[in-house]
């Protein structure tokens, strides 16, 4: 049994607390290569952001549960080399489906996890949050919960279609399950294809989404105020990066996301923490196909992976700076 607080982790209370009073919300970047996790301690440390590093259960299948562990202790460590005196890191586990994952996670030194029992029927939902609440608040983990369901794709998690939060649910949900934070649908879904091009609008020639359901999150924080609220499937699909993957031999057609000046809005309500993987995913593959396209001769792995990483790390600053806002947010500068 492994604490997070022995490799220098803190759970999301503090930090939740304070960005629901500020107006702003914690980036909660997915990871599961050494890269990305270096471009998410760099993003943060350069711009003084707590963060939460999250991974999935295919990540955690991907890149084998204990390197991840280890890999989190050593962004501790790592954000203190780059200067970071403290630094406030989170090592979350994504989309837990199982008391026993969620259970194994806190035993490996998570301090914070997500069960997600959204797909089950209320009260099923209900009884398993709170069986993972009772064990994690014992060893003061924070647990995330969800109520609604958001359609698309996160690695094992699959959803057709969503379901809006019911606000008239919430604060039995809360009171019940005791859990720390809400996930809630509200019109993001998972991945990079997020609506069809016939459910958006032509403008100037861009396709624009039908907005987040503002007044169903208005709704809920007026039941629940000032309880921290999270959303998933919040990546934004830059089209330059879609652009450049497909200018250099890759194929993806219709890539839609959310407009980030819908994440702005959110991230000044009761919204406090924001999921995205999806744009990292774009701006690493964006980087390697460039690079390999225009330099057809290189087969060491740094020489793409590097650029790769630089850009991952400019889109992770660019969503602390200009989205989220959680820049210069640390509780210690
Ligand atoms: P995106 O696919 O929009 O990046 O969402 C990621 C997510 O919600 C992880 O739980």
């Amino acid at each position: 049994m492994v604490n997070y607080k022995d490799l220098g982790l803190v759970n999301t209370r503090e930090m939740f607390k304070r960005a629901v009073a500020g107006g702003y919300a914690i980036p909660a970047f997915n990871f599961n290569t050494m890269e990305q996790m270096q471009a998410i301690v760099m993003a943060a440390v350069e711009t003084k952001s707590p963060v939460i590093m999250q991974v999935s259960k295919g990540a955690r299948n991907y890149a084998n549960a204990t390197i991840l562990r280890y890999m989190a202790e050593g962004a501790v460590a790592y954000a203190k080399e780059l200067g970071c005196e403290h630094p406030e890191i989170v090592l979350h586990l994504d989309h837990g489906d199982s008391f026993e994952l969620c259970k194994d996670c806190i035993d490996m030194g998570f301090s914070s996890v997500m069960i997600d029992g959204s797909s089950l029927p209320y009260e099923e939902n209900i009884a398993l949050a709170k069986k993972v609440v009772d064990y994690a608040h014992q060893f003061d983990v924070t647990v995330e919960a969800e109520l609604g369901v958001l359609a698309g794709v996160e690695d094992e998690v699959v959803a057709a279609e969503s379901h809006y939060t019911k606000p008239e649910e919430v604060i039995d949900f809360a009171t019940r399950t005791g859990c720390d934070s809400l996930a809630i649908s509200i019109g993001t879904s998972h991945g990079a294809h997020k609506f069809t091009p016939e459910q958006c609008t032509l403008v100037n020639g861009v396709l624009v989404p039908p907005p987040l359901a503002f007044d169903v999150l208005h709704e809920i924080e007026k039941k629940l105020p000032g309880f921290p609220i999270v959303l998933h499937g919040s990546s934004s699909v830059p089209m330059d990066e879609v652009n450049t993957i497909n200018q250099f031999g890759g194929h993806l057609e219709a890539a839609i996301g959310i407009p980030e000046e819908q994440l702005r809005e959110a991230s000044k309500s009761a919204v406090c923490k924001i999921n995205i993987d999806s744009d990292s995913r774009l701006a690493m593959t964006a980087a390697i196909r460039k690079h390999l396209a225009e330099h057809p001769g290189d087969f060491d792995p740094r020489q793409y992976l590097k650029p790769a990483r630089e850009n991952m790390k400019k889109m992770y600053i660019h969503k602390i700076v200009n989205v989220l806002g959680s820049d210069g947010k640390l509780a210690i500068k």
